[in-house]
C-alpha cells in the first residue's frame, strides 16, 4: 500500500450487557479472518464494559468495516473520535490484537503494554488505551 494511503479509525462503544469472555474470543476470530481478507490490522480492548478499537487499513476497506461492526448486536452506541490519514500502521503485526484489559489487573496491562511498545505506536494512542484500562472494572 503506498505511503499516505493509509486510513486510521478510533471508537469507543459499550458492549451489550451479559458480554463474556467467551464472546470476547469469538469477536477475535472473526475480526481476524475478515481482517486478513481486506488488509486491515488494528487493535481491539475490552474492558469489561466498553471496547476502544483501532482500524487500519485502505479507506475502502475501513469504511466496509466499520458499517459491519457498528450494526453488530453485541455492542451500541459506536462514537469514533478519531479518523485520519497516516504513513504508517501502528500495528502492522496483527491483524487485529486483542486484549482485556481490567483496572489494576497486571495481567491486562503486561499484555497492553506489549502491544503498545511497538516501534510505530503514536504516544496519543498510548494515552488512549491506558486511559480506557483505567475506567474498567477492577481485577477481580
Ligand atoms: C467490538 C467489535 C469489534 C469488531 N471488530 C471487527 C474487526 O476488526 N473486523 C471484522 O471483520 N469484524 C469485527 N467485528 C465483527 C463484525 O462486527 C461481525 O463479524 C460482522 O458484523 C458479522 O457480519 P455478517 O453477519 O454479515 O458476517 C467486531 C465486532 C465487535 C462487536
Amino acid at each position: 500500500m503506498p505511503n499516505g494511503l493509509i486510513t486510521s479509525l478510533s471508537y469507543i462503544s459499550t458492549a451489550r450487557a451479559s458480554l463474556a469472555d467467551a464472546d470476547f474470543q469469538a469477536i477475535l476470530t472473526e475480526a481476524n479472518e475478515r481482517n486478513d481478507t481486506l488488509g486491515l490490522t488494528g487493535l481491539l480492548a475490552f474492558n469489561g464494559l466498553n471496547f476502544m478499537q483501532i482500524l487500519e487499513g485502505s479507506r475502502l476497506s475501513v469504511n466496509e468495516c466499520i458499517d459491519l461492526i457498528e450494526a453488530d448486536r453485541r455492542h451500541h452506541g459506536m462514537i469514533i473520535f478519531d479518523r485520519r490519514e497516516i504513513k504508517q500502521r501502528e500495528f502492522p503485526d496483527w491483524q487485529m490484537a486483542g486484549i482485556v484489559v481490567e483496572k489494576n489487573g497486571q495481567n491486562g496491562k503486561v499484555n497492553l503494554d506489549q502491544i503498545l511498545s511497538g516501534e510505530g505506536v503514536r504516544p496519543e494512542t498510548r494515552k488512549h488505551f491506558e486511559s480506557f484500562q483505567s475506567f474498567g472494572t477492577p481485577a477481580q
